[in-house]
């Protein structure tokens, strides 16, 4: 699927915009602060009708306006279809986002604040991966929603003081729906994993140019098992400790995932240029199974990707993007890319360059 064409009106610095980009590579070109970055925020939420930045919608609505559109043509090989997304402060100042999209729509997203997938704490490992499995099973995100909640309440039961004489019974519901959703949830994050392994095994050398092995593995306590029945015992196992701490111990929100090269841990021992590589390369690795999951293409947001790579990982960076559909890629610097469209971002206003 690709963007055809895309209007703003109110849309963070961009007071109108009608843009029509190129349907393979465009280059998104401009000093700091100019609106690049909320370009690539407006093309992702014209896909998928929500914002990478942010959750909250009255961020992104031009300053001291109560409302923004986003609207375009989506393209795939079907036909095209026009979306018209609306973001809307209502009476009661809550702010909400209406329109529909295309089911099949997917936009990945890279930026530098990346690097903490590969280096940073486990919570944003396990986000990363909820994001891929969102992209290849439309259900994951929904389920985690659930589960959170589901945790949220037993965390609650947990600290009640005094202890309820009778808490073993009141847990048990929650056990079950904890162990059930949580396993489908590990099932959904391994299944997406392992693609990513395939994928990131042949991106990172071809992007390093070094012949490294790489290596993405799910890490869950629950080891290889698959069924509901031992993330419910291990929550048994671990009862007195909760109760202690009024905390779930178990599940997968405490689950992380290892990333190594050449068998050594790369948050670790990784230099800081191969962490960098390894951050790209995760979100290049995703491209061809969404692909085959959605059935069409996802449209590439790219951050300033290229920055702080040296000029011969920035040639294979390019190779690799080239093989994608529509790419959209920012830049302070002109960059000199043969066959791509160049467009010059200044103070809200997009033009040819
Ligand atoms: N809701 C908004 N309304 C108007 N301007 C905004 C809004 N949100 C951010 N901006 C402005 O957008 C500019 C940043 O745009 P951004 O796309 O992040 O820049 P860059 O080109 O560096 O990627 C800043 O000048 C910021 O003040
Ligand atoms: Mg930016």
């Amino acid at each position: 699927m690709l963007i055809g064409s895309i209007d703003l009106v109110g849309f963070r610095n961009y007071r109108t915009l009608s843009y029509t980009p190129s349907p393979r590579l465009n280059l998104l070109i401009g000093p700091n602060a100019q609106g690049k970055t909320n370009l690539l925020e407006a093309v992702g939420f014209l896909l998928t009708g929500r914002s990478f930045r942010t959750t909250h919608l009255a961020e992104i609505a031009c300053w001291g306006a109560d409302s923004a559109i986003v609207a375009g043509d989506l393209q795939r090989a079907e036909g095209t279809r026009t979306v018209r997304r609306t973001i809307r402060r209502a009476d009661d100042g809550t702010w909400h986002a209406s329109g529909e999209g295309s089911a099949a729509a997917r936009a990945i997203v890279f930026g530098w604040q990346d690097l903490a997938v590969v280096n940073g704490v486990p919570a944003a490992r396990r986000n990363f991966i909820d994001g891929v499995a969102g992209r290849l099973y439309p259900t994951h995100i929904a389920a985690l929603t659930r589960y959170r909640q589901i945790v949220a309440r037993r965390n609650t039961l947990l600290r009640t003081r005094p202890l309820p004489t009778d808490l073993a019974a009141r847990l048990a519901p929650w056990d079950e729906q904890v162990a059930t959703i949580g396993m489908e949830l590990i099932a959904r994050r391994r299944r997406a994993a392992a693609m990513l392994q395939t994928e990131l095994a042949r991106i990172y050398p071809a992007l390093s140019g070094e012949r490294q092995k790489v290596e993405i593995r799910y890490r869950t306590e629950l080891g290889e098992a698959t069924e509901p029945a031992a993330l419910q015992s291990a929550l048994e196992r671990v009862r007195s400790v909760e109760v202690r701490r009024g905390q779930t111990l178990a599940g997968p929100h405490r689950d992380d995932l290892v990333i190594e090269l050449d068998g050594v841990d790369a948050r670790v021992y990784g230099s800081r240029g191969q962490q960098r590589l390894l951050a790209l390369a995760l979100r290049l690795a995703e491209v061809l199974p969404v692909t085959e999951a959605a059935g069409t293409a996802p449209v590439l947001l790219l951050d300033d990707a290229l920055s702080e790579l040296d000029p011969r990982v920035r040639e294979n960076v390019l190779r690799d993007i080239a093989a994608a559909e529509q790419v959209f890629l920012t830049s302070p610097e002109p960059l000199a890319i043969a066959g791509a469209a160049a467009w010059r971002v200044h103070a809200g206003e997009v033009a040819a360059a």
